[in-house]
């Protein structure tokens, strides 16, 4: 049997405007999903899927799933018609909108087939096969999901908007983080909202250049802050970033609610993490304490938490 693991991320700064070539940054989570894959006699391939899931995720993505494994299969040249692969996922990765799910699914099946067909394959080609497996959860992934899943860690990443390689550069920031993920319970399609905003960018390109003008200053203060360890300069910038994310329409009124009550709750800075519209949301904590009280205040409403470290 093979097995592979992809981690889960959260973006710290970016969603979206990675897209368009612009810089964003991203923190892998220390949950991930396993992937084992077992060769058996027939044909085709089945799925067990044991990952923790907000409930309807897995049922909302269902057929993005299937295409997303076949991507994978077919990229890696892996012979379904001979042979039969039972696929398995598990791991301590809670699969929602927003945590990378689906690219750890991705990265994990990749690592899993290498290891079971003995594919030799190295970090750099693991990741471009979990790119291809997004590619059926929208058209045009920016990659960085992908990138986080696959190699883990504090990563900046740009986009190639032409045909050469992406950027990626491993931070080191100064010290860890307490952050709280929360969830809105509300699975969105990243492929609708990333749609819904180049459609609105090609309505409104002035309103969208101030925007990405804006956005290129903040991140570029954002690497430094987190290489400083700078945590009050990090909440102000996702604070900000945040404000962005409202202006180009992903955020809703529930990620807004649960960004105003981890600020209420002593918050340094909250926002949306991912794709919007739902999904989840991140607050970063000055201390341990703080984080406590933040994640207690959300869960009081109904919501989900989680509370993890990034940097
Ligand atoms: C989704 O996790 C992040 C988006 O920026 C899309 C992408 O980068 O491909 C919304």
């Amino acid at each position: 049997m093979g097995t592979g693991q992809g981690y889960g991320k959260t973006i710290l700064f970016g969603e979206h405007f990675v897209v368009y070539g612009l810089s964003a940054i991203a923190s892998a989570l220390g949950a991930k999903t396993i992937a084992m894959v077992n060769v058996v006699e027939g044909q085709g391939w089945t799925i067990n899927d044991q990952r923790p899931a907000t409930p309807g995720y897995k049922k909302k993505k269902f057929d993005e799933a299937q295409q997303a494994i076949n991507n994978v299969l077919n990229y890696l040249k892996i012979d379904t018609e001979n042979q039969k692969l039972e696929i398995t996922f598990t791991g301590d990765l809670y699969a929602a909108s927003g945590v990378g799910a689906s690219a750890a699914q991705c990265a994990s099946l990749a690592r899993a087939l290498n290891d079971e067909f003995n594919l030799n394959l190295d970090d750099e080609q693991i990741n471009e096969a979990a790119y291809e497996g997004e590619k059926s959860y929208h058209g045009t992934p920016s990659g960085i999901d992908n990138t986080a899943a696959t190699y883990g860690g504090l990563i900046r990443f740009v986009k190639n908007l032409g045909s050469g390689p992406n950027t990626i550069e491993r931070l080191q920031a100064a010290k860890k983080m307490p952050l709280v993920i929360a969830n809105t319970g509300i699975s969105s399609s990243t492929s609708e909202v990333v749609a819904d905003v180049r459609r609105l960018k090609d309505e409104k390109p002035e309103k969208f250049e101030t925007i990405f003008n804006e956005y290129s200053k903040l991140v570029k203060e954002a690497r430094k802050a987190l290489i400083e360890g700078d945590i009050i300069t990090i909440g102000d910038l996702m604070n900000q970033n945040h404000r962005l994310l409202q202006d180009i329409t992903v955020s809703s009124e529930l990620n807004d609610l649960l960004v105003n009550l981890a600020r209420n709750n002593g918050a340094i800075g909250a926002k949306l993490t991912g794709t919007g519209r739902g999904g989840l949301v991140i607050a970063l904590a000055p201390d341990a304490q703080t984080q406590e009280q933040i994640a207690k205040s959300i869960e009081k409403e109904g919501y989900t938490v989680w509370k993890t470290t990034v940097g």
